[in-house]
């Protein structure tokens, strides 16, 4: 029987237009659902829109419309906009239709019957922007401020069905004790487990106030608490047709760090309370960072949102949606918050896929017009097919662990030994020298690597995997149940097979272009930051106070030094590679060649800045983080013990 994988995305309230910031859920498991293809498993990926509750109806009533036109609206927009950005759902979900409705009520049923749903009163505070109860505790005082929204909740005094959601504390905790842990990264189940084990309350599940909602079986003045509603979808996509049940559970359901709760405490909750077994229970929910935006969420409601569609087409009407894609996975540590900003995606378009893979096949094939035989190998090819063994089962492990920052960082490796080989096997020497023999075994090692490298690519980029398999004369990768493409071992290719070169796949963009997309995509002006006073001290000096959230977006980590030299005709430069616990030491370019020399560097365990948005040196010169150092004399900061490289600094 072949394995199976249903990942899923949270569903989108249509308040609100799909933004970069929902798009970053989507493709990244848009992401995971090719990849798990690829190695062969039966997948199902499903996404859809969450049209109920009072937040959409007040929405409606503002906009003069029905909520049920307003549904119709930006769900549509939602299914629209997700193939534009290369994401290929298997369903789309919205909660609006009648099978849905049937499946929750059925849901809804089954805890009734075993006794987990009561009614009673409710009085407490609401925020409608997150549709959820809070404690004054929860809040921030004074005014009972939200602390996504900043804006008052409501006091909700009803009628009101309870789920006993204070049972299932114990299950809950025996279920997050599961190894591997069904909460994911590790900082969100403790979140978690704090919440759970600081005591749990039952939940109001009904509301009597409004009615866009779906009926509560039985007694229609209620309808069903909006997250009961909506995390249902999960369960009731594969309702019908009947054979979509073999996908359940789900295996990685991905999430906002902002409904963590609701995934992994509410929604294990309602299962339990409906009968399922523990191993019928979603295996994993992954939660991921935010993306920010010049420092701040990206959100409709901080009006700094960025329309994919219309980056994407900007950077490159054949490329861009790859090149976003790629960026979004590569520059942000999956799990962690990450700035979005355009001038990283330019530096990356340029340098990680303009010139570290765009440009491998154009330093190929030139020198071919079919493959050639492969005569004897040497060390050079040795090492070569090594290093994309190596980042082969990196980006494999790295990709079933759902980082698919740290499978690209590993894949970036293999490109960047094999734009080492070809320095050192120099296939224009072997030209000019008429030595066939070497010259088709360079070509066709590198043939054979990149053929490797378009298929590890094609989960973040499917377009620019098949561009590159239509040049090196390869068929679109085709995915196929029970078949495991992931190319563990690197292919071989059989001499004779017509090569197809073709123009460059990410040519290079014009300073203008380049001009005018930064001023495009600037973040907007932030609004709140104040222009010092006359006689106050400028900001440089007396940096204003940072919130502990805004410390916890700097990935700062233990790192090791691994190898420094010197950069010629730059003497205050030292190219350094660092070990950061990732598959490959990570590049940096460190301003510190006048207070140390390369030897001492190397070995030192220092402290590295690793979501700096890399900093383009010129000449190719790109630095992908940063060492602390201290004062002038730039004395590194180093670590007092032997915390292994990757360990993170809080
Ligand atoms: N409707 C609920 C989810 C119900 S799931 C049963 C909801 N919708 S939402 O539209 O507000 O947000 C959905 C998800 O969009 C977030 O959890 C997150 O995955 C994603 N994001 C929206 N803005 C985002 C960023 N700026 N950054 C990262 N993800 C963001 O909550």
């Amino acid at each position: 029987m072949p394995s199976r994988f249903y990942v899923t995305t949270p569903i989108y309230y249509i308040n609100d237009l799909p933004h970069l910031g929902s798009a970053y859920t989507t493709i990244a498991a848009d992401v995971m659902c090719r990849y798990k293809r690829l190695r062969g498993f039966e997948s199902w990926f499903l996404t859809g829109t969450d049209e109920h509750g009072l937040k959409i109806q007040r929405e409606a009533e503002a906009r003069g419309i029905s909520p049920s036109a307003l549904a119709d609206e930006v769900s549509a927009k939602f299914r629209e906009v997700w193939p534009k950005l290369g994401c290929a759902p298997d369903d789309f979900i919205r909660t609006s239709e009648p099978r849905h409705h049937r499946a929750v009520q059925e849901l809804w049923e089954k805890i009734a019957k075993n006794g987990d749903i009561y009614l009673g009163h409710y009085e407490g505070l609401y925020c409608v922007g997150c549709e959820a109860y809070y404690t004054e505790k929860e809040l921030t005082q004074p005014g009972n401020l939200c602390p996504l929204h900043k804006t008052p909740a409501e006091l909700v005094k009803e009628e009101s069905y309870f789920f006993r959601l204070s049972k299932y504390e114990k299950r809950l905790l025996d279920y997050y004790a599961r190894q591997p842990s069904p909460v994911q990264p590790a900082s969100r189940r403790a979140e978690v487990l704090s919440f759970v084990q600081s005591g749990l309350t039952d939940l109001s599940v009904s509301r009597t106030t409004f009615k866009w909602g779906i009926p509560v079986p039985g007694d229609p003045r209620h309808v069903m608490y909006v997250w009961f509603d909506a995390l249902s979808n999960y369960y009731t996509a594969l309702t019908a047709p009947e054979d979509r049940r073999r996908f359940w559970p789900p295996q990685l359901q991905l999430v906002g760090k902002d409904i963590l709760r609701f995934h992994c405490v509410y929604w294990q909750a309602f299962l339990m309370a409906a009968g399922y077994p523990d191993n019928e229970l979603p295996e994993q929910v992954f939660a991921h960072g935010f993306l920010t935006y010049g420092g701040h969420k990206m959100s409709k409601s901080l009006r700094n949102t960025v329309s994919p569609v219309a980056l994407a087409e900007a950077i490159s009407p054949t490329v861009g949606v790859d090149t976003l894609r790629y960026c979004l996975m590569r520059s942000i540590s999956f799990g962690q918050d990450g700035d979005f900003s355009i001038e990283d995606v330019l530096s990356r378009y340029s340098s990680d896929l303009g010139n570290a893979l765009g440009n491998l096949l154009n330093r190929v094939l030139p020198f071919a017009e079919t493959v050639p035989p492969k005569g004897e190998t040497g060390p050079l090819e040795q090492s070569l097919l090594e290093a994309h063994r190596a980042g082969a089962a990196a980006g494999a492990d790295a990709f079933d662990a759902v980082s698919p920052t740290r499978a690209l960082e590993a894949i970036w490796s293999v490109l960047a030994a094999a734009n080492l080989y070809v320095d050192k096997a120099a296939p224009w020497a072997a030209k000019k020298s008429n030595d066939s023999v070497r010259l088709g075994t360079i070509v066709t090692t590198l043939l054979e690597v990149l053929e490797g490298v378009s298929v590890m690519i094609a989960p973040v980029m499917p377009t620019v995997a098949d561009a590159i398999r239509a040049q090196l004369g390869l068929a679109p990768l085709t995915a196929e149940v029970g078949h495991d493409l992931w190319p563990l071992t690197p292919p071989a290719r059989k001499p004779g097979a017509a090569l197809r070169r073709g123009d460059p796949i990410f040519p290079r963009l014009e300073k203008e272009t380049e001009k005018e997309l930064i001023a495009r995509f600037a973040p907007p002006a932030d609004d709140d930051a104040e222009a010092p006073k006359p006689g106050e001290a400028p900001a440089a000096e007396a940096p204003s106070p940072v919130t502990h959230g805004d410390f916890t977006r700097l990935d700062l980590r233990v790192g090791v030094v691994v190898s420094a030299e010197r950069v010629k005709k730059k003497d205050k430069l030292l190219d350094l590679r660092v070990d950061i616990g990732d598959a490959a030491p990570r590049r940096i370019i460190a301003g510190i060649a006048t207070a140390y020399t390369p030897e001492q560097l190397v070995g030192k365990r220092v402290v590295v800045l690793c979501n700096l948005v890399p900093r383009d040196f010129g000449k190719g010169l790109v630095s992908e983080g940063m060492l602390l150092a201290a004062g002038d004399r730039m004395r590194v900061l180093t670590v007092d013990g032997d915390e292994a490289a990757g360990t993170r600094v809080r």
